[in-house]
């Protein structure tokens, strides 16, 4: 498909029912793989599956699913099981997982702001990558640094995801949020919200209290932001 100008553009979700369905199909399989019939009851299993809400996490990977063989760039990955879902769905030809604590499961280590790694980031994909999921540092000045940085270093047509931009248990961590209330949707090719509401908690098991997550998705434009 190509825009007004003659560059090629992805339109994503544009694809028949069955291929969705396949889709979701090897998407729950993924999410579930190697869990016990007891943890697979649990609806919140960081230890095992993405620190996600999984619905949101499916509509995300959908919706980037354009990109053929995409390279793909997650900052803050804690124990490192977005990663499975990049091969194994989305069939990436590369990935790289960078966090700043080297006790984690990552394939590169080091704060995201570092200018020593960002420069490594733009060097190893220099036509830009296809997709970025940023879900590091959550305070208000680093989600707006990331988001900076980081936009800059995907290819045109690609996407810039970035968690939690629902997110309302714990104030500290609010940057996406605020972050994804202010910025400009209308430079971008394409924006979405995705939310699904939940009904559960990370970290507090056996309260009534909810979970609001968000994943924001924007997809570049194909030529210069004005
Ligand atoms: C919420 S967890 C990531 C969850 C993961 N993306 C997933 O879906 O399962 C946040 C991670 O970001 C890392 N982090 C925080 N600040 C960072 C920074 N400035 N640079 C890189 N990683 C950072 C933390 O060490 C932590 O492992």
């Amino acid at each position: 498909m190509k825009n007004q100008e003659g560059d090629d553009v992805h339109i994503p979700n544009q694809l028949p029912d069955a291929i969705r369905k396949g889709f979701e199909r090897q998407f729950w399989e993924i999410w579930y793989k190697g869990q016990t019939p007891k943890e697979r009851e649990i609806k919140w299993l960081p230890g095992k599956r993405p620190a996600q809400v999984a619905e949101e996490f499916l509509e995300y990977l959908w919706l980037v699913c354009s990109c053929v063989e995409p390279a793909v760039l997650e900052i803050g990955v804690a124990q490192g099981q977005q990663r499975r879902f990049y091969f194994d769905l989305l069939e990436c030809s590369f990935y790289e997982g960078l966090d700043i604590n080297r006790d984690v499961a990552a394939t590169m280590y080091g704060d995201s702001t570092d200018p020593d790694i960002i420069k490594l980031l733009m060097e190893n994909q220099p036509d830009g990558w296809d997709i970025i999921f940023i879900d590091g540092d959550h305070s208000r000045e680093g989600v707006r640094k990331d988001f900076d940085t980081y936009q800059q270093m995907i290819r045109p047509g690609g996407f810039l995801a970035f968690h939690d931009t629902h997110h309302d248990h714990w104030e500290r961590v609010d940057g996406a949020a605020v972050l994804w209330s202010t910025i400009d949707k209308y430079r971008y090719e394409n924006t979405w919200d995705i939310y699904h509401e939940a009904d559960y908690t990370p970290y507090h098991k056996g309260t009534k209290e909810r979970k609001q997550c968000g994943i924001g998705l924007i997809q570049m434009p194909v030529g210069a932001i004005e």
